[in-house]
C-alpha cells in the first residue's frame, strides 16, 4: 500500500526514524518538499547517520531514494550529505538515488538574504538561515535556477547572471551588502552541478514506469509549519501536508492510501511564533535534556511544551491521517504528572471553534498519573506500563485514529508495534 507520512506538530516529531523502520516495506521512498532546513538523526547498530536532504531509506541498499520536484535542493549540502553517507559504506548511486529535473536550486545569494531579511524583520521568523524562503520566492516570480537549468553549463550561466545582477542590486541599495561574484558562484557552482548531474532523472517517467512498486511519501517540518495551514507567518515557505505529496513528486498516478501521521508524545518547536502549551522552568529543562531536545540543522535549543491534542486533532483532520505514530515516550517516563491540553481558553472563555490565532490562548489541561519504570525495553504495547498505555489509548480516543506505532528510544529496533 502507498502511504504518505508528514508531522503533525511543528516539526522535529522524530519522522526520519518512523521512515527508516517503515520503508522496510516501501520500495521506493520520495521527499516532496522543504529542503535542509529538515534534519534527522538514525542510529543503526550504534552508528549515527545524518540526513538533510536524501530520505533516510537510502540506509536500506535495495530502496530507491528520490528527491521530488517540490523540494529545493542546496547543491553543497547534497554533495557533502552523499560523501558522508559513503564514507560510513552507504551505497548512492544513479540506480538507488535520484533527483528531478525540476527542483529548484539553492544559491548563497538565497542564504544570505534569508539572514538579511530576518535581522530586518520586524516580527522575526527564527528561520534556518538555509535560504529556503527566498528559493521559493524565486520559483514563484519565475526566475529560479531548476536542477535541469543547473546541469546545463550554458543555460546556468545564463541564469546565474541576471539573478545575481538583480540581487547585487537589492543587497547594495537595501542591505549596504556588496554583493556576489557572479564567476565566483558559477566556478564553484558548475563543479558542484558536474556531481549532481547523473543523479537528476525524470521522476515521473522513471516512476510510471515502475509505478507497481511500493511508495512512501516522505514530509518534512510539520503541520503547524505549513505555508497555509500552519502559525502563519512563523512557518516555513511549502506545503507540508499530505495532499501536497503528489503535487511536490508530480506522481499523481500513484493511488495513497495510507496517510501516517507522526506526533511526540509531547510538543517542541524551534524558531518564533505562539505555543500554547509552551513551559518554563524546570518542565523546560527536562524535556530539553531528557529529550535532547536541540535541533539537528541548527543546534538551536527546542522550545519544549505539554502535548496539544487540540492541535493534534486538526492535524488529523488536514492530513486525512488514518494511522498515527507516537514517538519519544520514553521521554515521559520520569515524570510523575503529565499533562494534556483538551481545549483553549481566551480571555477567560472556552474557545468552541479552532482559533487562526494562536497568540494568547491559555490551554485548558487533563492531568495523567505518570509511570514508574521506563518504557524503553517496551516491544509490545502490552510491556507498558498501565499509565502509558492509558496516556496512549486517551490519545487515540480523543483523535479518534489507532497509533500503529510507538518509539520508545531513539534506536533502530526502539519501536513497539500495537
Ligand atoms: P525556514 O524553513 O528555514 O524558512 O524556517 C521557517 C520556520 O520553520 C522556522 O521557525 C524554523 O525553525 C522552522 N523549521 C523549518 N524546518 C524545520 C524542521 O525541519 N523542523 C523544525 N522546525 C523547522
Amino acid at each position: 500500500m502507498n502511504a504518505v507520512l508528514v508531522g503533525l506538530q511543528w516539526g522535529d516529531e522524530g519522522k526520519g526514524k518512523v521512515i527508516d523502520y517503515l520503508c522496510q516495506k516501501h520500495d521506493v521512498i520520495v521527499r516532496f518538499q522543504g529542503g535542509n532546513n529538515a534534519g534527522h538523526t538514525v542510529v543503526v547498530q550504534g552508528k549515527k547517520f545524518v540526513f538533510h536532504l536524501i530520505p533516510s531509506g537510502i540506509l536500506r541498499e535495495e530502496k530507491i531514494c528520490a528527491i521530488g520536484n517540490g523540494v529545493v535542493v542546496d547543491p553543497k549540502v547534497l554533495i557533502e550529505e552523499i560523501t558522508a553517507l559513503k564514507s560510513q559504506g552507504i551505497k548512492i548511486t544513479p540506480e538507488n538515488f535520484k533527483v528531478s529535473p525540476l527542483c529548484h536550486v539553492i544559491f548563497p545569494y538565497h542564504k544570505m538574504i534569508d539572514t538579511l531579511r530576518e535581522k530586518k524583520r520586524l516580527h522575526k521568523i527564527g528561520t534556518t538561515k538555509r535560504g529556503i524562503g527566498p528559493c521559493y520566492v524565486d520559483k514563484v516570480t519565475r526566475c529560479g535556477i531548476r536542477m535541469i537549468d543547473f546541469i546545463d553549463s550554458k543555460s546556468f550561466a545564463e541564469k546565474l547572471k541576471d539573478n545575481i545582477i538583480n540581487q547585487n542590486y537589492i543587497f547594495r541599495k537595501v542591505y549596504g551588502f556588496k554583493g556576489f561574484s557572479f564567476e565566483e558562484v558559477y566556478a564553484e557552482y558548475n563543479a558542484l552541478a558536474k556531481k549532481i548531474k547523473p543523479y537528476v532523472c525524470d521522476l515521473v517517467d522513471y516512476f510510471y514506469k515502475s509505478r507497481d512498486k511500493k511508495f512512501l511519501f516522505e514530509g518534512a517540518q510539520g503541520t503547524f509549519l505549513d505555508i497555509d495551514f500552519g502559525t502563519y507567518p512563523f512557518v516555513t515557505s511549502s506545503s507540508v501536508i499530505t495532499s501536497n505529496a503528489c503535487l511536490g513528486s508530480g506522481l499523481s498516478f500513484i493511488p495513497v492510501s495510507k496517510y501516517i501521521g507522526v506526533a511526540k508524545a509531547y510538543t517542541t518547536r524551534v524558531g518564533e511564533g505562539p505555543f500554547p502549551t509552551e513551559l518554563n522552568g524546570k518542565y523546560l529543562d527536562y524535556f530539553r535534556n531528557k529529550g535532547v531536545e536541540f535541533g539537528a540543522t541548527t543546534g538551536r535549543p527546542r522550545r519544549c511544551g505539554w502535548l496539544d491534542l487540540v492541535l493534534l486533532r486538526r492535524a488529523v483532520i488536514l492530513n486525512n491521517i488514518t494511522e498515527l505514530v507516537i514517538t519519544k515516550l520514553d521521554v515521559l517516563d520520569g515524570l510523575k504528572k503529565i499533562k494534556v491540553c483538551l481545549g483553549y481558553k481566551r480571555s477567560g472563555k472556552v474557545l468552541t471553534e479552532f482559533p487562526y490565532d494562536l497568540s494568547g490562548i491559555k490551554p485548558v489541561y487533563k492531568e495523567f498519573d505518570g509511570w514508574s519504570g521506563s518504557v524503553c525495553q517496551a516491544r509490545k504495547f502490552s510491556d507498558l506500563p498501565k499509565n502509558a498505555r492509558s496516556y496512549v489509548e486517551f490519545i487515540e480516543s480523543f483523535l479518534g485514529v489507532k497509533a500503529k506505532f510507538i518509539s520508545v528510544g531513539e534506536k533502530r529496533e526502539s519501536v513497539l508495534k500495537k
